[in-house]
């Protein structure tokens, strides 16, 4: 076997999150009367929640201060859980969950490795409680991805070197924190696209395939 794990971000490849991260954003920039819409969303894929709101406010002429910016993200983390809270396991694809079975059932170690610090919900929501051997989340970092921390953490809670773990990613960003960390990378949607992923996938099913 060329790896012995196999590290998932959540956002965009176990699940997809994305139209909730926009409606609470949306919510929360009309509520201060920013301009916000989803191409402006796609630029939040893989970044950290203050980034994101960094990003947003690019468009506003205020300048607002640290605790004003730190109760905005609050709030906009306020209505996405809200939104989370639909979420089920009938939101789990049977390509995904198949491909993670059939992985396990390979020998392989399972990790996730996400900015977000609402994984544990989302893995919850999703009947994924307890699924993964590791999780590397939000809550155990102090520099998000293109940093390659979350990746180098999630390799530590397996015991394993970065060299014997494959990260699945669909951001850009999160090939950047890959190749940072010395992971081999396998990239769907927009991280296909980056030049440096050593498995661009059509089809997350395709994982099965490349280790
Ligand atoms: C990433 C998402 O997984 O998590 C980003 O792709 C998000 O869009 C980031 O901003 C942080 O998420 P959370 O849930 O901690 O606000
Ligand atoms: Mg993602």
């Amino acid at each position: 076997m060329r790896y012995k794990a196999v590290i998932f971000d959540l956002d965009g490849v176990i699940c997809f999150t994305d139209k909730y991260h926009y409606q609470a954003w949306k919510e929360m920039a009309d509520g201060i009367g920013v301009y916000f819409d989803e191409v402006i969303n796609n630029r939040l894929r893989g970044v950290s929640r203050m980034a994101s709101l960094d990003i947003i406010l690019e468009r506003s002429e205020k300048s607002y201060k640290e605790k004003k910016k730190e109760k905005l993200a609050a709030q906009k983390n306020e209505i996405y859980k809200k939104l989370l809270e639909q979420m089920s396991p009938a939101d789990l694809s049977d390509e995904v969950k198949n491909t993670l079975d059939e992985l396990r059932k390979r020998g392989y170690k399972l990790a996730i490795g996400s900015s977000s610090k609402n994984t544990k919900m989302i893995l919850k929501q999703l009947g994924l409680d307890g699924y993964f051997d590791a999780i590397s989340d939000g809550t155990n970092i102090t520099h998000s991805k293109p940093d390659p921390e979350v990746f180098l953490k999630a390799a530590q809670f397996l015991g394993m070197d970065p060299e014997a773990c494959l990260v699945v990613e669909d951001a850009l960003a999160g090939i950047d924190a890959a190749v940072a960390g010395g992971f081999d990378s396998a990239g769907v949607g927009e991280a296909a696209t980056h030049e440096k992923v050593t498995y661009p996938m059509e089809t997350f099913g395709a994982l099965s395939l490349k280790v």
